[in-house]
């Protein structure tokens, strides 16, 4: 797929830094001062999924945790330190967790076959998938690893919301806001599968729909 060797990355490098300088020769001074960005993206780490370029936005606007299928996993001290640092010091306004159709991770997670390490670490997918047996059951297998990267999206979401760090920042300024997206590499376009949350009445509605998931397997599994 890539048309780059590893020098034509450094000559790439050079040319951002012309290109940037010549529309703002004060460009890198303005960057160094420091970052005050609006947003956290927690996103896949797929090279086909750039949070600056699919949103439309450049150095300095975004704070970045990627991991392989966008997971919120509440013992991970990396991305509970990009989190805590996010809303704590640089107060951002909105997380953003965005997943993207044709994800490998949870395709990978979908299937059988062993991928040695990653399985522990997909495991969160696989647990998703079971709680939504039933609603996944009835779709073909394209359908079904769409509807479930949306579904995935929405239990991080609901796995950020339940953080202690989201928690109080909500209690003391209400704000972050907290989106599920998904990012379509069909078609490069990114849809909201969550209201923005910013309360744990939002988030109620978020658990409500996953635990009707959880019921509707639990029901299968009495059976
Ligand atoms: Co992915």
């Amino acid at each position: 797929m890539s048309t780059h060797d590893i020098a034509s990355l450094l000559a790439g490098n050079r040319l951002f830094v012309a290109e940037q300088l010549a529309a703002d020769p004060r460009y890198f001074e303005h960057l160094a001062e420091g970052q005050q960005p609006d947003f956290l993206w927690i996103g896949c780490s797929d090279s086909r999924v750039s949070p600056n370029l699919i949103t439309g936005t450049g150095p300095g606007e975004m704070f970045v945790h990627r991991n392989i299928a966008n997971l919120v996993v509440q013992t991970d001290m990396n991305l509970l330190s990009v989190l805590q640092y996010a809303v704590e010091v640089l107060q951002v306004d909105h997380v953003i967790v965005c997943g993207h159709h044709g994800c490998g991770g949870v395709r990978a997670a979908m299937g059988s076959h062993s991928h040695g390490l990653l399985d522990n670490w997909l495991r969160a997918v696989k647990d998703t998938e079971l709680h939504h047996a039933i609603e996944l059951e009835g779709l073909d297998e394209t359908a079904r690893l769409r509807r479930l990267v949306e579904l995935n999206v929405i239990e991080q979401v609901d796995n950020l919301g339940k953080t202690h760090i989201v928690q109080q920042a909500w209690r003391q300024r209400a704000r972050p806001y907290i989106h599920g997206w998904v990012f379509d590499v069909a078609t490069g376009c990114i849809d909201p599968v969550t209201s923005m949350i910013n309360g744990n009445a939002a988030m109620h509605e978020v658990c409500r729909f996953q635990r009707a998931g959880r019921r509707a397997t639990a029901a299968k599994e009495a059976r």
